[in-house]
This record gives C-alpha cells, structure tokens and sequence, in this order.
C-alpha cells in the first residue's frame, strides 16, 4: 500500500513520534509511506517526499513536525475538496493518515464522506479534542507552562508582586487548568467560567497578606468586557495573540488591590521542545495504530486513547464539538484555590 501522512493545524510536541510510529509500523506491512508537506496545503498542491526508516529514526526527540504545518481548509477555497481528492488519486495514494486538532479532522471527516480513505490521528496542545481522554502536545506544553510559572514564583516572592501568566488555549482551559493546579497558582482564568474579578481581587489580597506575592494563571480565551475584532484564520478562528489578556487582567489587578502587579506571555514558546516521555509514548502509540486501522479498513476513524486504551472512535464523534473543562475539573480546581 502507499500510504500518505500529513500534520495539519498548530504544531506540537509529539508530531515527529507520530509521524515515526506511523512508518516504523508500516516496515511491518511492507507499505510505502508519502509524508505530504504543509497540511492540506500539500495535498491540494501535491508537496510530498518520501518517508524512509532513516528519514524518521532519530525524530523521536524533536519538536515541531518534520512534515511543517498550515492552516489550510480545502473546504473554504472554491473547489478545494474535489482538487484535493484528484490530487491524491494522482499521487496514487491508498489511505491517508492525518494528524491534527479539530479542524484538521474536521475536514478528514468531510473528505471520509466524499469517499476518500482516512483515518485520523488526534493532536493539540489545547487538548480540546472530544472522543479521546488526552492529546499529545498537551503534557510537554503544561510541563513548559508549570516551568515558567515556577520561574515567575521566584520573582514574584523578591519582589512581593503579584504576577499573572497568561497561557494559550483558545476555546478549552485545560492548560490554564493543569498549569495552575500543578503549578500551585493562587488563582486561574479559563474560558468556561465566566470571571468574578472582584472574587479574585479579594482572594489575591488575601493571599499577597498572608505570603507576600500571588500568581495568577489565565488563558488567552478567557472572556473579558472588550470591545473585540480581528483577523482570522482559515477555520474561522480569531487570533488571540494580540488580545492582551495576561496585561489586561495584570493592570485590573493593580488597580483594584493597589498590589504591584506584572504579567507574563508564554505563546508558542508553550508550543516548542523535546516532547516528554508521555507525548513521546501517545505519540507512537497512536502512530502505530492508525497504520493497523487501515489495514483492518477501518476508515472515517480516529486513533484515540480511552483510559490506557488505544482505540479507534469515529472521526464525527471527535469533530465538530470540542472537549471543554468539566464541572468535576472546576471543583478540583476550587479546592486549591485557598
Ligand atoms: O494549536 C492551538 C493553539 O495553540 C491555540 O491555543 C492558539 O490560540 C493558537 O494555536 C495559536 O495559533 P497560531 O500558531 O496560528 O498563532
């Protein structure tokens, strides 16, 4: 079988054991592997190379993806979807693997129903993606995030400030979530709760009393009393970056509490790096799986994991509505907001 595989959407850690577990398994079938280049931008332009054993064998440890990325849909460009389809016939590839969030399965998903053979191979950093219990890119991300938030601990304490770190996550708060949870923040900022900034204020004074600092952790989707526009991307998406939300709820702090208070944007350094043993092991696992799924025909599926399961789930159950933080998260939560 020659077999295509692309990395579609933002990057992140996990992409290149992803893409490795993908060929390494196919040596096992006697497959041909076609990486194709840039997301659906390569399909709809046919930019492929070849993906051999010693193409893949070292990626194990690096970030990013060997296969670059982009943002492309095929179905917001005038005759994307049937350019794409021709273009794969062309290329004369059997079964596609895509790997990506939402978006890039939302459109195997489209495509699996236009007749072409797909399987999916779940990714983001976000961890937003229904139908699976976590996504690599996720825990390399929030190991980064803690890491800065440890960072910020020891500047904020020999300063006595308060300081707010603003994480990504546009729709899901779950980095914000485990960031401030595992990073001990004093109070966290996410996208599915509305914000109390008066709570806030009351409980970081309270906090700054007893040990002379206070960290704070908020997502750049959170919801804040803005007037707001901007550019967009392919999918509709609005981008975040220049939202400002770590520096508005920084100068909100300060005047509210009177506290010196700074604030810290982490962005894409979040998206960078070795991936961690975790994502390294997600990775290959889901890799390897999508590569038995297409031998068992079992397209319009995704390669998830469900407990310590790697299972395959339909594309249209992971698509279309993302994964938000749960009630049960924002009680764990509460607790250690003391
Ligand atoms: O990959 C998802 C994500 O990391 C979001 O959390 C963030 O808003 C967005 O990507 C940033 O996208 P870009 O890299 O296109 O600026």
């Amino acid at each position: 079988m020659k077999i295509g595989v692309l990395t579609g959407g933002g990057d992140c850690p996990g992409l290149n054991p992803a893409i490795r577990g993908v060929v390494f398994h196919a040596l096992d079938f006697g497959d041909e592997v076609v990486g194709i280049e840039q997301g659906w931008k390569g399909v709809l332009e046919k930019i492929t190379r070849p993906l051999t054993l010693n193409e893949v064998d070292e990626i194990i440890n690096y970030g990013g993806t060997i296969l670059f990325t982009s943002r492309t849909n095929p179905f917001s460009i005038e005759g994307g979807p049937e350019r794409a389809i021709e273009n794969l016939k062309e290329m004369g590839i059997d079964a596609l693997i895509a790997i990506g969030g939402d978006d890039t399965l939302g459109v195997a998903s489209r495509l699996f129903d236009l007749g072409v053979k797909v399987v999916g191979v779940p990714k983001t950093m976000d961890n937003d993606l229904s139908g699976t219990d976590y996504t690599f890119g996720f825990d390399t991300s929030v190991n980064i995030a803690v890491d800065a938030l440890n960072r910020l601990r020891d500047t904020a304490r020999s300063h006595k400030r308060i300081i707010v770190l603003e994480v990504m996550g546009r729709e899901a708060g779950w980095v914000a979530l485990f960031t401030g949870i595992a990073g001990g923040a004093d109070w966290v900022l996410l996208p599915e709760v509305k914000p109390d900034f008066d709570k806030m204020c009351k409980h970081l004074e309270k906090d700054f009393d007893r040990k002379g600092y206070a960290l704070v952790v908020v997502s750049e989707g959170t919801e804040l009393p803005l007037q707001e526009e901007g550019e967009t991307d392919q999918f509709g998406h609005k981008l975040l970056q220049k939202r400002g939300v770590g520096d508005f709820i920084a100068k909100l702090i300060k005047e509210k509490t009177g506290i010196p208070t700074r604030s810290a944007v982490i962005g894409h350094m979040q998206r960078g790096g070795s991936p961690t043993v975790f994502d390294r092991m997600l990775g290959s696992r889901v890799g390897v799986k999508a590569v038995d799924m297409i031998h068992s025909g079992d397209f319009g599926k995704m390669a998830a994991i469900k407990g310590n399961e790697i299972v395959s789930v339909p594309l249209k159950e992971a698509t279309g509505k993302l994964k938000l933080v749960s009630k049960e998260w924002i009680d764990l939560l509460e607790v250690f907001l003391k």
